[in-house]
């Protein structure tokens, strides 16, 4: 019985922890890395601030955060012509367009290319 009430114990301590335990400050930390950054050509930067950012830097949307490598890495191997395709027609939980109506391919590659690059690379 005794026991019984140590392992509750136990496991509300391991609950209360989880809450705000090193995977989700790992990913708010992924989230204001993400939010520092910008594509450095000033028209590419304009259209991620009001098209893709919205979502990219925001992990509850379950799109994968802008500069995190390791959501990035399994999706850039799936080659930059999927991955068109993918922002073109729509994803998941991503709209046809990343809600970027007059983008053209070259825009779109752009941004694809700044979001999947690592964070702290220059
Ligand atoms: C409304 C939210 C939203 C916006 C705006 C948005 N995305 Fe996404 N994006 C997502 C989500 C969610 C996913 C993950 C979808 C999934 O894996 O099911 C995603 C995934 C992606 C992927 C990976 C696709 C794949 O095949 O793995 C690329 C590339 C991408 N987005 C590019 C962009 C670009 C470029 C823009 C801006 C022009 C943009 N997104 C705007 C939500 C968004």
């Amino acid at each position: 019985m005794k026991y019984t009430r140590m392992c509750l114990l136990l496991l509300v301590a391991a609950l209360a922890t989880g809450c705000d335990g090193p995977s989700s400050s790992h990913s708010s930390q992924l989230e204001a890395a993400s939010r520092q950054l910008l594509p450095e050509d000033p028209g590419i930067a304009a259209i991620y601030g009001r098209s893709c950012r919205s979502c990219h830097t925001v992990a509850a949307t379950g799109a994968p955060l802008t500069g995190d490598a390791s959501a990035w890495g399994p999706r850039m191997d799936k080659g930059m012509d999927v991955m068109l395709d993918s922002v073109i027609n729509g994803f998941g939980g991503m709209p046809p367009f990343g809600l970027c109506m007059d983008c053209d391919a070259q825009q779109f590659e752009a941004l694809i290319r700044f979001m999947a690059t690592p964070a702290g690379t220059p």
